[in-house]
């Protein structure tokens, strides 16, 4: 049994790692502003504590005894990131450097930092492995490549073991529907599902690589145990590449509805391609996504209420991942 501190464990990605970590019988705590995040999702032998990842008495404490800290505090939209950017440098920025000086001071030695894939930009050559140079387009992608700087910089000299993994586009139940900006795949499955109508920015053709996040909970625990990856930079997606029409078409199809689609060809859709190369993935974590693009988004609507509407026939909550 290992001691846990995961940043951001009440968020999509982080609730599902707590809980994962908590249910394979070890000590999970969890530190979380709540600003996007919601506790009540998390199992109930995980220790909450509401607060900032730059409130360094709080890390003090609840860093003590920790084997591994995970890090995915962060505030996660792109373009809410060119509205605010000053926010996006005092959180992804600064609560990394708070967090690595709080360890520093408590002596926890190992830290996984949760980066993102956005950092590529738009590159001519995919997939992208980790040697490409980054495109850093929004204030968000500076702000998560930036943090991984500060984390190894700071990890050397501090005598830290750490490692980061740009995740990708995840996507599973659970995941955040802000008002504002909300992630392509939970904003196409309510649209679909409650009979509404789909947005397309741009022309539906621009690709990304959506990762389930059962897969993406995979690699964060191996990347908490594995020995001999230090200060390694890891990509974690599912090596598919799909279009946004194509994600549509596979909502249509495991839904069994029709997507009612126009198309905002004035607003652009983001990078025209971006797909993950996961040789290192396999090399150094033996990582190996499980869940298709199309199984993941059955598993959605069989387990999120949020999409379990009227229109569905009952078959389809029925329907073997
Ligand atoms: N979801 C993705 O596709 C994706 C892809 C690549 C990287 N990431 C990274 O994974 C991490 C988690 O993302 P997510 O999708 O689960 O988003 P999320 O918004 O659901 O989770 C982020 C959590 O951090 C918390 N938080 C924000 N600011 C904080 C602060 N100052 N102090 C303490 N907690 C704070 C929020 O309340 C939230 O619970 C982030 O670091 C994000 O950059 C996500």
């Amino acid at each position: 049994m290992k001691k846990y501190l995961i940043t951001g464990g009440a968020g999509f990605i982080g609730h599902h790692l707590a809980n994962r970590l908590a249910a394979a019988g070890h000590h999970v705590r969890v530190i979380d502003d709540l600003s996007a995040g919601d506790e009540s999702v998390l199992d109930s032998n995980i220790l909450f504590t509401r607060g900032a990842v730059s409130d360094q008495p709080k890390l003090w404490t609840l860093l003590h005894d920790i084997d591994c800290v995970y890090h995915l505090a962060a505030k996660v939209s792109l373009p809410q990131s060119i509205l605010y950017p000053r926010d996006y440098n005092d959180v992804n920025v600064g609560g990394t450097v708070c967090l690595m000086e709080a360890m520093r001071a408590v002596g926890v030695k190992r830290i996984v930092l949760v980066s993102s894939g956005t950092i590529y930009g738009d590159q001519k050559r995919q997939p992208v492995d980790e040697s490409v140079v980054p495109q850093l387009l929004t204030p968000y992608a500076v702000s998560k490549f930036a943090a991984e700087h500060y984390m190894f910089t700071l990890a050397q000299h501090y005598g830290i073991e750490t490692v980061a993994l740009r995740v990708f586009n995840a996507f599973g139940p659970g995941q955040a529907l802000p008002p504002a900006y909300p992630p392509v795949v939970p904003k196409m499955l309510r649209e679909i599902l409650h009979g509404g109508t789909v947005v397309v920015h741009g022309d539906g053709e621009q690709t990304r690589d959506y990762v389930y996040i059962d897969d993406v909970v995979d690699a964060l625990i191996r990347a908490g145990e594995r020995s001999h990856i230090d200060h390694q930079v890891i990509n974690i997606g599912s090596g598919v590449e799909t279009s946004v029409n194509q994600l549509i078409k596979h909502i249509e199809t495991v839904s069994h509805l029709p997507a009612h689609t126009i198309y905002n060809r004035e607003r652009s859709g983001g990078v025209s391609r971006l797909l993950a190369d996961l040789d290192k993935a396999r090399e150094l974590l033996d990582y190996k996504p499980r869940v298709s693009l199309a199984a993941g988004l059955l598993r959605i609507i069989q387990i999120d209420k949020r999409f379990q509407t009227d229109l569905l026939q009952p078959g389809v909550l029925r329907q073997a991942a």
